[in-house]
C-alpha cells in the first residue's frame, strides 16, 4: 500500500510530486509528504496528516523548490497515521526515502541500527530502510551500490526511492514484491507506484520487474536485474488518456464509475464475442487446448473481486459443469490447500497487484510448476498479469473510488465469457445456450443504463437508512453472492454495519438479529429459487423489519406493509441477472453514503489498492 511519486528534471519537481499524489491518493491517504534536494543541495522535508491537500496547503505558505524530490502518501501499516510517522524518512540529513510495502525483519535491523548509534525518530519499518543505506553508504562508492548492498538485509516486500546530497541529481529505486516503474520524458525522467501518478507528463513507461534497482538521472535511466546485472527493459506506450481520470460532471469518482458500467461492459465485451460466440481464443491463443484438460477451477481474490468469484462458481458448475472452488487469498496462500491435477487458477483482481492475491498465485507456481493459471485483472501492466500464464483484461477502465463498482460487474461479464468459453471446450454448452448466453450479455449495456434510471426511488431509499447502524442483506443461489457484495458496499463507505446470509439459512441464527432498525434488503430474481425466497421473506415481515425487495417484475413479489417492492428487471437470465441486480445495490450505498456524510471516495481506513498483507 501507500504511493510513490518521485523524479528529476529541469523545472521546480514540487508541483509534480504534488499533482503525483493526488493521482495515487487511492492507494492510502493517512499522511503525506516530500523531500526535495534544494539549490543549496540540502534535504527540505515537509509532511501533514491527512490527505494531500493538506501537505499542498502547507506548502502554499512555504514553498520548497528544487529539480529531484521524492514524495509519499501513506496507509499506515506500522506506527499510527502522524507526522513523525509519515514518509519521507531521513537519515543524519544524508537519505531521503519513501517507501511501499513492509519490511518483515525491521525490528531486528531496528536493534542492530540502533546498537550502531542510530536514532529513530518514528515507529515505522520504513526508518530501518534509510540508515541501512546511510550505514552501507561508508563502505560504497556510489549510491546505487548503497541501496543494492542495503537490500540484501531486507525480508518483506519494497519499492523504494531514495535521493541524496552527496549524490545530486540521481534517484536510485528499488523493487521487490511492490509496485514501481519509471516514467520517460525530454523533461525529466521520474518514478511512481503506478502510472497514474505521471499519465500528466509522460506516455512512456518502464515497469520494473521484482528485483530490479535502478540508477536515474534527468537524462539516463541505468536498470540492474536481481543479481545487479545491467539490463534492458522494454520501454512501453501507456494507452491511459488524462482524461479518463478527472470526474467531470460527476461529484464523486464512485458515482462517475457506477454511471460508466454501459460502456464499460461494452468495453469487456468488444472482440471477445460475436452476435451469437463467445471467442475462447479470447484468452489466449493456448486456450482452447488448456481450458479442454481442466478438470477443476480454484478461484482465488479480495474484497470485491472475491464476490465476483463467488458469482462465478455457480455459473461455472450450472453451466460448463467444471468442479470449482474460490478462496480468499489471503487464507488460502497461507495453508496447504490440495492442488488436484488439471486445475485452472484463476485470480481475479482489479489492480493485479493485491499482495495477498499475487502470493497466493506464487505460492501455487512454487507447489506445482505445471499449474495453469489465468488471470482477471483491469490493469494491464501489472504483476499477477506479468505472473500468470493467461490474461484477461476487464477492459473497465480506470477505477479510482474505493469502492469497488465497474470493476465488479466487468470482472462478472469476464467471468461469464470464461465459464461459456470452459462450457465450449468440454461441450456442456450448446451453440443455441451460447447463442442465448451471448444474446443476454450483448443487451447487457442497455439494461444497467435502464437500472441506472431508476436512481432517484433509490434515493427516496436511502433517506430511511439515515439513523440506521445495521442492515441485512438476502439472497440465494448466486444472489447470495451479490448480496455479499451490496453488504461490502454498504459497510465500506456508509459504515453501517451490513451482513449477507443466503435467505435459507436466516432461520439458523440471524433472525434472531432482526427489529424495526434492522432494514433487510432482499434479492429476488425470477428462477426456481423464488417460492422458497418468498417464504423466507414472510419470515422476516412478521418480526416487523423495513424491507426492500429488489425484484426481476416477472417475481411479483406482493408489498406488504413496510416493505418497497423495486421491480429493477424483467425475465432475466442466470448470467445477467446478478450483473443487473448489482446496480440498485450500488446507488443504494452510494447514497446512504452521502446522506451520512462521508467521503464517498475516501472512506475511513480503507485504500484502494492493498499491496501489503
Ligand atoms: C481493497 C479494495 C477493494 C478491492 C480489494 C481487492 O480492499 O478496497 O475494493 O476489492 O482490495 O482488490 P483487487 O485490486 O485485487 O481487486
Amino acid at each position: 500500500m501507500c504511493g510513490i511519486v518521485g523524479g528529476i528534471c529541469q523545472n521546480n519537481i514540487t508541483p509534480i510530486l504534488i499533482d503525483g499524489l493526488k493521482r495515487l491518493e487511492y492507494r492510502g491517504y493517512d499522511s503525506a509528504g516530500l523531500v526535495v534536494l534544494t539549490s543549496d543541495n540540502v534535504l527540505q522535508r515537509t509532511r501533514a496528516t491527512g490527505r494531500v491537500a493538506n501537505l499542498e496547503n502547507i506548502l502554499n505558505l512555504q514553498e520548497i523548490n528544487g529539480t529531484t524530490g521524492i514524495a509519499h502518501t501513506r496507509w499506515a501499516t506500522h506506527g499510527e497515521p502522524s507526522t513523525k510517522n509519515a514518509h519521507p524518512h531521513i537519515c543524519n540529513n544524508n537519505i531521503g526515502v519513501v517507501h511501499n510495502g513492509i519490511i518483515e525483519n525491521f525490528l531486528q535491523l531496528k536493534s542492530q541500527q540502533q546498537a550502531q548509534g542510530y536514532r529513530f525518530s518514528s515507529d515505522t519499518d520504513t526508518e530501518v530502510i534509510a540508515h541501512s543505506i546511510h550505514q552501507a553508504l561508508k563502505e560504497c562508492n556510489t549510491l546505487l551500490e548503497a541501496v543494492q548492498k542495503a537490500i540484501t538485509d531486507f525480508q518483506g516486500a519494497y519499492s523504494v526511492g531514495v535521493i541524496s546530497p552527496t549524490y545530486p541529481k540521481h534517484i536510485v529505486v528499488a523493487r521487490s514484491g511492490s509496485p514501481l516503474v519509471i516514467g520517460l520524458s525530454d523533461k525529466g525522467n521520474f518514478i511512481a507506484s503506478d502510472q497514474l501518478a505521471l499519465i500528466n507528463i509522460t506516455k512512456q513507461f518502464i515497469f520494473l520487474k521484482e528485483g530490479d534497482t535502478a540508477d536515474i538521472t534527468e537524462d539516463s535511466v541505468d536498470i540492474f536485474d536481481k543479481n545487479g546485472v545491467k539490463v534492458e527493459r522494454e520501454v512501453k506506450t501507456s494507452k491511459l488518456q488524462n482524461g479518463q481520470i478527472a470526474k467531470g460532471n460527476y461529484a464523486h469518482y464512485m458515482q462517475k464509475e457506477i454511471f460508466e458500467q454501459p460502456q464499460a461492459i461494452s468495453n469487456t465485451l468488444e472482440s471477445r464475442v460475436t452476435k451469437d460466440k463467445v471467442l475462447v481464443s479470447a484468452f489466449g491463443h493456448k486456450a482452447k487446448d488448456l481450458f479442454s484438460k481442466v478438470k477443476h477451477v480454484q478461484i482465488i481474490a479480495c474484497g470485491t473481486s472475491y464476490n465476483a468469484g463467488l458469482v462465478a462458481k455457480y455459473w461455472i458448475e450450472d453451466i460448463a459443469k467444471i468442479p470449482t472452488h474460490v478462496e480468499v487469498a489471503s487464507e488460502y496462500r497461507y495453508r496447504n490447500p490440495v492442488i488436484l491435477d488439471d486445475t485452472l487458477f484463476v485470480s481475479i483482481s482489479q489492480s493485479g497487484e493485491t499482495a495477498d492475491t499475487l502470493e497466493a498465485l506464487r505460492a501455487v507456481k512454487k507447489r506445482n510448476k505445471n499449474i495453469q493459471s489465468l488471470v482477471i485483472c483491469n490493469s494491464a501492466e501489472s504483476s499477477l498479469i506479468r505472473e500468470s500464464k493467461l490474461s484477461f483484461l476487464t477492459y473497465a477502465g480506470p477505477e479510482i473510488g474505493v469502492a469497488s463498482t465497474k470493476a465488479f460487474t466487468t470482472q462478472l461479464v469476464s467471468l461469464a465469457l470464461l465459464c461459456v468459453a470452459l462450457g465450449k471446450c468440454h461441450k456442456q454448452v450448446s451453440k443455441q445456450q451460447e447463442k442465448a448466453i451471448v444474446d443476454g450479455l450483448n443487451h447487457l449495456p442497455g439494461l444497467v443504463a435502464k437500472t441506472l434510471n431508476q436512481e432517484n426511488q433509490i434515493i427516496a431509499l436511502a433517506k430511511t437508512f439515515e439513523d440506521k447502524y445495521n442492515a441485512l442483506f438476502l439472497g440465494r443461489g448466486s444472489m447470495h453472492a451479490i448480496a455479499m457484495e451490496g453488504a461490502l458496499k454498504l459497510k465500506e463507505i456508509s459504515y453501517i454495519h451490513a451482513e449477507a446470509y443466503p435467505a435459507g439459512e436466516l432461520k439458523h441464527g440471524p433472525i434472531a438479529l432482526i427489529d424495526k432498525n434492522t432494514p433487510v434488503i432482499a434479492i429476488a430474481p425470477n428462477n426456481e429459487l423464488l417460492d422458497k425466497l418468498k417464504s423466507n421473506l414472510q419470515e422476516v415481515k412478521s418480526r416487523g423489519s423495513q424491507m426492500i425487495v429488489f425484484e426481476d417484475e416477472a417475481s411479483k413479489v406482493v408489498p406488504m406493509q413496510g416493505m418497497s417492492v423495486i421491480p429493477v428487471t424483467n425475465n432475466l437470465g442466470r448470467i445477467t441477472a446478478p450483473i443487473i441486480f448489482t446496480i440498485p445495490l450500488q446507488l443504494l450505498s452510494y447514497h446512504v453514503a452521502l446522506i451520512k456524510g462521508n467521503d464517498v471516495d475516501h472512506p475511513r481506513n480503507l485504500a484502494k489498492s492493498v499491496t501489503v498483507e
